[in-house]
């Protein structure tokens, strides 16, 4: 079984992108070992605090670099993605081993899945920066599929998450094929 962490996006506590990713994890348990990335505590990045390196930055990128892959359920915040999403990521775009800048970061050639929920514009703008920003990092990103939710009314007005049947065919899609990718 392959180790996965997923991180979300949103530090809410009844996010729909945590209801997304538990939705996921149902679709690969039989398949993978589902762990939650908490990254709640993690300083704002500021270089007067990278070194020496902090036990929360130290235990996030441990978690990371434990992982397989890595699967990111993010809601877009003003056509892009969350500060908190960004901020992690600055963090484990730094080389672990600061002596040297060619030293590996704990994203680097990290496998990685993108999906999001949000209106209707189905997190696209987010997850196209997103990918910007990954494919920037040198993580080993699954290109060719993402899930991309449009929240529906119901879901706005009891805070619960409902997929349609075609949102939930195409996360098992996606879902099917971040196994295979892997595998490889
Ligand atoms: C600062 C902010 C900006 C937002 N901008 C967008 C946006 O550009 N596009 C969008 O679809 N939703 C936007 N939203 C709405 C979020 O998609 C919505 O609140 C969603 O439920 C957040 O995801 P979560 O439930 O996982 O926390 C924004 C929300 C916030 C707080």
């Amino acid at each position: 079984m392959k180790n996965v962490l997923f991180i979300v996006g949103s530090m809410r506590e009844r996010s729909f992108n945590r209801q997304l990713a538990k939705v996921t994890e149902g679709m690969i348990a039989d398949r993978c070992n589902v762990k939650y990335l908490d990254y709640r505590d993690l300083p704002m990045m500021n270089q007067d605090l990278e070194m020496p390196v902090q036990p929360v930055v130290e235990r996030v990128r441990k978690d990371v670099v434990e992982a397989d892959a890595l699967w990111i359920f993010t809601p877009e915040y003003n056509f892009s993605y969350p500060g908190v999403l960004k901020n992690l990521l600055d963090w484990l775009s730094r080389p672990m081993d600061m002596s040297n800048f060619q030293n590996p970061s704990a994203a680097l050639g990290k496998k990685v899945a993108i999906s999001g929920a949000g209106g209707k514009n189905m997190t696209q703008s987010c997850r196209a920066k997103l990918t910007e920003l990954l494919d920037f990092m040198k993580m080993d990103l699954m290109h060719e599929s993402q899930t991309g939710i449009a929240l529906g009314l119901e879901a706005w007005t009891k805070g619960e998450l409902s997929l349609t049947d075609g949102q939930r065919a195409e996360l098992q899609e996606q879902a099917d094929a971040f196994c295979a990718f892997i595998e490889k």
